[in-house]
């Protein structure tokens, strides 16, 4: 495809839902939560009470649920559907988090998500946030970033975030949750987590979002 691609990868709380919302608002491309999509798959198998330690069943899972993407056409807020229920804020938990890590690591729910993925691809252009963007569902994207920050920075903004949204969490278990959630991540044997070759790096540690949206903007080319 000639449509161009920007894919921001990297670990939960580095940043990346929010840079890529905000440099796709800018840009004017579309945006693709890729993490939503297991978190979606996480939630549907909650709901009908499925085992996480039977892949099976989730890969069967994966194709049954639905799932939709709706901007609010006033607040531009982005509402997450899943099988038509709004899971917009039950998909930010913790639990969510961790039940889509689990999932993500299975080989057939990847691929089961790809081209539900590769769909976004679409004029003027997309950025894609998540995991394996730019080494695995968008290889061929002109424009690729990896962003970090410490594990510290990470579990404050997550805490931020949904102390934010009103879900009352304890700091110390956040961190232990995040590291362990990035150790499975990283250490899978499918698209692991890993920054693609021809990625640009950027830590986030101590930098403002509007520093960060503004070195990605940079990478692009002007609108
Ligand atoms: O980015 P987010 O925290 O929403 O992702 C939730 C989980 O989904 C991650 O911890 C990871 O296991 C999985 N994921 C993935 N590949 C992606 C996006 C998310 O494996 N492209």
């Amino acid at each position: 495809s000639s449509v161009p691609v920007l894919t921001i990868d990297g670990p939960s709380g580095s940043g990346k839902g929010t840079i890529s919302r905000l440099v796709a608002a800018r840009q004017g491309w579309h945006y693709l939560d890729s993490g939503a999509l297991y978190r979606a798959v996480g939630v549907a198998a909650g709901w009908a009470d499925l085992d996480l330690a039977d892949p099976a069943a989730l890969v069967r899972c994966t194709f049954d649920t639905r799932i939709d993407f709706q901007e609010d056409p006033v607040s531009r807020e982005l509402r997450i559907l899943v099988n038509d229920m709004d899971a917009t804020d039950e998909l930010r938990t913790e639990t969510a988090g961790a039940a889509a890590s689990a999932i993500a690591a299975i080989p057939e729910v990847r691929a089961a998500l790809k081209d539900r993925q590769r769909a976004f691809r679409q004029a003027p252009g997309l950025v894609a946030d998540g995991r394996d963007m730019g080494t695995v569902i968008f290889p061929d994207a002109p424009y690729k970033v990896f962003l970090t920050a410490s594990a510290d920075e990470r579990a404050e903004r997550r805490y931020k975030q949904l102390k934010d949204k009103g879900v009352s969490v304890n700091l110390d278990g956040l961190l232990r949750e995040i590291l362990a959630r990035d150790a499975r991540d990283a250490n899978r044997a499918v698209a692991p987590l890993r920054p693609a070759e021809d990625a640009v790096r950027i830590d986030t540690t101590g930098l403002g979002i509007e520093t960060v949206v503004e070195r990605v903007l940079a990478l692009l080319p002007s609108r």
